[in-house]
């Protein structure tokens, strides 16, 4: 973590949070380029070489300073919405390292995709094939396709974000795939180049992965003997990061454990992509936020902060668990509490039964909020969303302004 305290400060990356706080306001996200950079290029300087490549996913924190960065580092792009790909466009990323999943592409997202001529299509469904191959017939460009399978392995994570298990809506099944792969095969305005599978995220062991890869293996077995032949295997993302002191396997151990599956599946022919979301930005982010009030209950503690279930939704929706530090050193007795937004929902906690020695107006910094906090961030109780923040060489520079009344006010139309 890049988070130390020395001599009663709190800093990331050596800056006082006090002081980011007090210049840019509560609630705040803040950001480390070193920690991103840091876990881009220990997964990149393993697993990149001409034929395996690095995807950032962009839902996990879709940032423009962060995919440029990202860029910057050699990244590719794993896109899921047309926002997503206005935003790595906007970026300058090259269309052709950007990889296309979800089960909803609607027609005109399909059409966009071919004519900007991105390097894949991962489809989710026999109707999403079907749809594909009309829309590329009538523009007469051939679409690149790999198809999602859904290879029915527990990775161990929460349920909601288990999506390589039969029961969900990913993918498309070990029974029907084969046909899927036939249609594709076949289809004169459909390349199919390649085989795609993302079995969950927060996954904290390497059996899955190691799992997935053989499985994957002998599809493309069965595959071979049909006569088709695929050049890409996209393993999707998924590795999981250390919220709570849970022992998570390095991205150098999860590295060189696929680069041994690859090879002792015998796979080394093929393209691999690695679409890596939290892995790459989850620790690397904060989220700031000060005490409004201190309520003591008889029943319980209640610590108020001024951030809430809008800004940070993973404790309410998963019952994720967020660490919460104090940036104030408090000489004050540890008090055992819930740390509580400000929105009128019981579901808004950041985190339950904490010990912590606070008083009213101190900073409290929750960690792990680079992926899947900004990103997931609602106006929720008409809550603008919060200023964000990167430390890059040693200074903190804005990369998001806070969110106005006007702007929330600027869709809408009185009538
Ligand atoms: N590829 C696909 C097709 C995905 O659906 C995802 C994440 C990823 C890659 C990146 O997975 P990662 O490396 O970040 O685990 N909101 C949840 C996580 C949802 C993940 C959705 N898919 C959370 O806050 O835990």
């Amino acid at each position: 973590m890049n988070i130390k305290h020395r001599n009663g400060i709190y800093t990331i990356d050596s800056i006082s949070v006090k002081e980011i706080a007090e210049k840019f306001g509560t609630p705040c996200f803040v950001y480390s380029d070193l920690s991103i950079s840091r876990n881009f290029e220990e997964i990149r300087d393993v697993f990149s070489d001409d034929k395996k490549s690095i995807y950032y996913s962009v839902k996990a924190n879709s940032s423009l300073s962060i995919l440029k960065l990202l860029s910057s580092l050699g990244s590719g792009f794993d896109i899921v919405s047309m926002g997503e790909l206005d935003r790595v466009i906007k970026i300058g990323a090259d269309p052709k390292k950007i990889v296309y999943s979800g089960v909803g592409k609607s027609e005109k997202d399909i059409k966009r995709s071919i004519e900007l001529g991105i390097y894949c299509i991962n489809v989710e469904s026999f109707s999403e094939l079907e749809r594909i191959k009309k829309i590329a017939s009538e523009l007469k460009i051939k679409a690149p396709v790999a198809i999602r399978v859904n290879p029915n392995i527990d990775p161990g994570s929460h349920e909601y974000i288990s999506t390589g298990l039969e029961s969900t809506k990913f993918g498309i099944n070990l029974k029907n795939m084969m046909d899927a792969f036939i249609y594709a095969d076949e289809a004169e305005y459909i390349d199919l180049i390649g085989i795609d599978y993302h079995i969950g995220s927060q996954i904290e062991t390497l059996d899955p992965f190691i799992e997935a890869v053989s499985s994957v293996a002998k599809i493309i077995k069965e595959l071979k003997k049909k006569d088709i032949n695929l050049e890409l295997i996209d393993m999707g993302g998924g590795l999981g990061i250390d919220y709570e002191g849970n022992k998570v396997p390095s991205m150098k151990e999860y590295g060189n454990a696929l680069i041994k599956a690859i090879k002792d599946n015998n796979l080394e022919e093929y393209k691999i992509i690695l679409e890596l979301g939290r892995s790459i930005v989850g620790n690397a982010g904060y989220l700031l936020t000060k005490v409004e009030y201190i309520k003591r209950d008889s029943e319980k503690n209640y610590v108020i902060v001024d951030a809430g279930m809008d800004n940070l939704i993973r404790p309410a929706l998963y019952g994720a668990w967020h660490n919460i530090i104090c940036a104030s050193i408090d000489s004050n007795e540890e008090i055992l509490c819930d740390v509580v937004g400000p929105v009128c929902e019981c579901a808004d906690f950041l985190g339950k039964d904490r010990k912590l020695s606070v008083s009213q107006d101190d900073i409290l910094i929750i960690t792990s909020c680079g992926a899947y906090a900004s990103s997931m961030a609602s106006n929720y109780n008409s809550r603008p969303k919060p200023p964000e923040v990167m430390i890059k060489n040693s200074e903190v520079k804005l990369i998001s302004n806070k969110e106005s009344i006007e702007d929330l006010f600027s869709r809408e139309i009185i009538i």
